[in-house]
């Protein structure tokens, strides 16, 4: 670490090297900053441990393709980097935030012939969440979607999404619920599954729903449990009248769902189904960030 750090100061890995915070500047040109030209993950960690390194690092992989960019390492070589790195940036619950750009260039829509890339990520406290079915129901805002078509990509052309969370928040609402041709997709930064008639239902992943990693992991659950799934789209109407509904996402795992706009769901707390599901989640959790320190992902 080079001098002039702040005491106490936040650290980050930056392209190779652990760095203060203040010291790790992207330039101007990078293509990141000017077009959004990259990607990013958020991975979770519970005591010091990451969940799900692995298919982070996949998705991360995947997105990269999707958008035609080089990583600058292996996705093995980033998931023991964040391994290495979370011992030493002093937080012990919460999530690593990784962005890979496709470095900087001057600005030209087209692809530098010769691309570098900026590869970054630093640790974000998290306070602890509610234990399953705890705290106060998500209540979400049915919004147009106006995102573009490869929303499996986990692009940080965020535009879309942030515009329809602000729209929810500025009308006392928790999340947006993406609605087009009266078909739900997911939520502006959640999967969104219902329960009805006892069985599972969450839209396909695709051009309109992030294949989230809290997704996998309810779904490997559920088959566990025996429950019935059903991955296909679901109708606003299905949703409205839904028993159970709720959300899911590294950060919240899983948090059930109170209100669609102005209508109550299931019995205004949480329901049967979705408790059972956290609680599975929890157990998985526990599982994977007990015991010896994985080197890699
Ligand atoms: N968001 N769909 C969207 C659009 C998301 O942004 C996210 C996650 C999810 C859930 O994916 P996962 O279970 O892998 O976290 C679904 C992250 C947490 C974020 O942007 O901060």
């Amino acid at each position: 670490m080079e001098g002039g750090a702040r005491v106490g100061e936040q650290l980050v890995y930056f392209n190779g090297a652990i760095v203060p915070m203040s010291q790790a500047q992207v330039g101007v040109e990078d293509r990141g900053f000017q077009f959004a030209d990259g990607i990013y993950e958020v991975v979770r960690f519970y005591n010091g441990r990451t969940f799900t390194l692995r298919e982070h690092m996949e998705r991360l992989q995947r997105s990269a393709d999707g958008i035609g960019m080089a990583l600058p390492m292996s996705i093995e070589k980033i998931g023991e980097a964040i391994v290495d790195f979370i011992p030493r940036c002093g937080v012990r619950e919460g999530t690593i935030y990784l962005q890979a750009t496709r470095g900087v260039a001057p600005r030209n829509h087209v692809f530098p012939k010769t691309p570098t890339s900026t590869l970054l990520f630093y640790a974000k406290p998290l306070a602890p969440q509610n234990e399953p079915g705890q705290g106060e129901g998500v209540k979400l805002l049915a919004v147009e979607d106006e995102r573009w078509k490869r929303c499996w990509v986990k692009s940080i052309g965020l535009i879309g999404h942030i515009l329809a969370k602000n729209e929810a928040a500025s009308k006392g609402f928790d999340e947006a619920a993406f609605v087009e041709h009266g078909i739900v997709s997911e939520c502006s930064s959640s999967n969104l599954f219902a329960v009805l008639n006892g069985k599972l239902v969450t839209h396909p992943v695709g051009s309109k729903v992030l294949p989230g990693i809290t997704r996998l992991v309810v779904l490997q659950c559920a088959e566990q449990l025996g429950v019935t799934v059903e991955e296909r789209p679901l109708r606003e109407e299905e949703v409205v009248r839904a028993d159970e509904l709720f959300i899911t996402s590294t950060t919240r795992e899983i948090a059930w769902v109170a209100r669609w706009n102005d209508r109550y769901i299931g019995q205004g707390k949480c329901g049967a189904m979705t408790m059972k599901l956290h609680r599975a989640v929890r157990d998985r959790v526990r599982a994977e960030t007990t015991g010896p320190v994985r080197k890699s992902a």
